[in-house]
């Protein structure tokens, strides 16, 4: 098998940095009114896509959540209707904050977004449940994140959940057939990597000769990360964060342990490198684990210098307490005082806090927090005209 001749991994499509690009229009017009005193503010408020938090309730409780423990709020159901009225994005991703499943209205909610004109709609859930209703023939993707059994426990509940978070993707694969991806998120750090290659060998041995479930799974990896303050960098959460990461060894064993898997499992190569972003392992031991390291290192200054920030006027986050932001990496400490307003108040947004996002004023706005660095230099090279367009076909995003 020439692994090289394969096509790009759906995973490495869904994250393609140079999705930004499909947003160029709405960051050129909204450049334009901020820099003018153009009547047309309401255009402020649009976004090319959203993450959408429904709620903060959830139905698990994952160790090395960033959210438990935030309260338990939901977006109000009427509320929803400005999303379609104001901000007219191209994609949601319906997420958390909590458990989207768990939102009460979750079916009419989606049937409601649906109706958004060209709308694309993608669902991030833990699996648990799968509420009856229209909204599958209403989205076009659905990710489920699988977590480990730590000390007995299935984050913070039974250890059997594991098989039925496992059986109700099996159940999303064979019986939705309606929805065109199912995705399956693994999130790894130190304390589960020995339980990578099982995963992998359950899912494959669950699909091999399923060549229609096959085609619309994607297995993604991600390393779980520590929320974590620039300006509040100390040792004692740094040798966490290192503790907290894979080291080199386990990721070197991993990928030893796939070799022999290869050997003994015909097939499992050619299934990993074709579904999922394993290449991301390999990654991390050439340098990538040593950049996540670092985030955390204690340091006064970060060398960047601020430019300006082109994803806060294409993105925004809509917490379950409504409040908008334009910033996805801050949008997850919650600062209210950052928000460009909450969702109850458009189209009337903040427009000093619009300009403190795009100015690049924040803390995180440098290469080793800010999760969209290389989605700025993208666009910015774009406006420059340094790089031509490549945009993914696949405009989800
Ligand atoms: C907070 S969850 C909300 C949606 C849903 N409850 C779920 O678990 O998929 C959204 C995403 O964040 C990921 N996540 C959870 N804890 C994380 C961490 N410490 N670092 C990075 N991602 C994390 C989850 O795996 C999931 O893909
Ligand atoms: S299932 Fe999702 S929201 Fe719930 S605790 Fe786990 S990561 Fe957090
Ligand atoms: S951290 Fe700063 S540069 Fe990065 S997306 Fe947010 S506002 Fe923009």
């Amino acid at each position: 098998m020439d692994i090289r001749r394969l096509p790009m991994v759906y995973a490495n499509v869904a994250t393609d940095k140079n999705r930004i690009l499909n947003h160029l229009e709405l960051i050129r017009k909204k450049r334009c009114v901020l820099d003018s005193s153009d009547a047309s503010k309401g255009l402020l408020c649009r976004a090319g896509h959203i993450e959408l938090q429904l709620t903060d309730k959830c139905c698990l409780d994952c160790p090395n959540c960033h959210f438990r423990g935030l309260g338990d709020k939901e977006i109000p159901f009427e509320a929803l209707d400005n999303i379609g009225r104001f901000i007219k994005p191209k994609a949601i991703t319906i997420a958390g904050g909590g458990e989207p499943t768990v939102y009460p209205s979750f079916d009419k909610a989606v049937s409601k977004l649906a109706k958004i004109p060209g709308v694309k709609i993608g669902l991030i859930t833990n699996g648990v449940i799968i509420p009856d209703g229209l909204w599958r023939k209403c989205i076009d993707w659905v990710r489920v994140s699988v977590y480990s059994v730590e000390d007995g426990k299935y984050s913070g509940r039974s250890a059997e959940v594991y098989w039925k978070v496992l059986d109700n993707i099996e159940f999303y694969l064979k019986h939705c057939v309606e929805i065109p991806h199912v995705g399956i998120h693994f999130l790894f750090y130190r304390k589960n990597m020995s339980d990578v290659v099982p995963f992998i060998k359950e899912v494959y041995l669950r699909y091999k000769n399923d060549s229609r479930a096959f085609e619309r799974m994607h297995l993604q990896f991600k390393p779980a990360f520590l929320m974590s303050y620039p300006t509040q960098l100390t040792q004692k959460l740094h040798e966490e964060n290192v503790t907290f990461l894979p080291d080199k060894e386990q990721l070197i064993t991993l990928l030893a342990n796939l070799k022999d898997e290869f050997k003994k499992c015909e097939g499992l190569e050619y299934f990993l490198r074709r579904k999922s972003n394993v290449s991301l392992f390999s990654q991390l031991i050439d340098g990538g684990l040593s950049r996540l390291i670092d985030i955390t290192k204690p340091r006064d200054v970060f060398v960047e210098k601020p430019d300006e920030c082109f994803v806060c006027l294409a993105y925004q986050l809509i917490a379950p307490d409504g409040y908008i932001y334009p910033c996805l990496t801050l949008a997850e400490y919650r600062f209210h005082e950052l928000s460009i307003c909450n969702i109850a108040d458009l189209p009337n947004c903040n427009i000093d806090a619009m300009n403190y996002f795009r100015k690049m004023r924040s803390e995180w706005c440098n290469s080793s927090f800010c999760r969209s660095w290389e989605h700025n230099k993208i666009v910015k090279g774009y406006l420059d005209g340094l790089l031509g367009a490549d945009v993914s076909n696949d405009k989800f995003f």
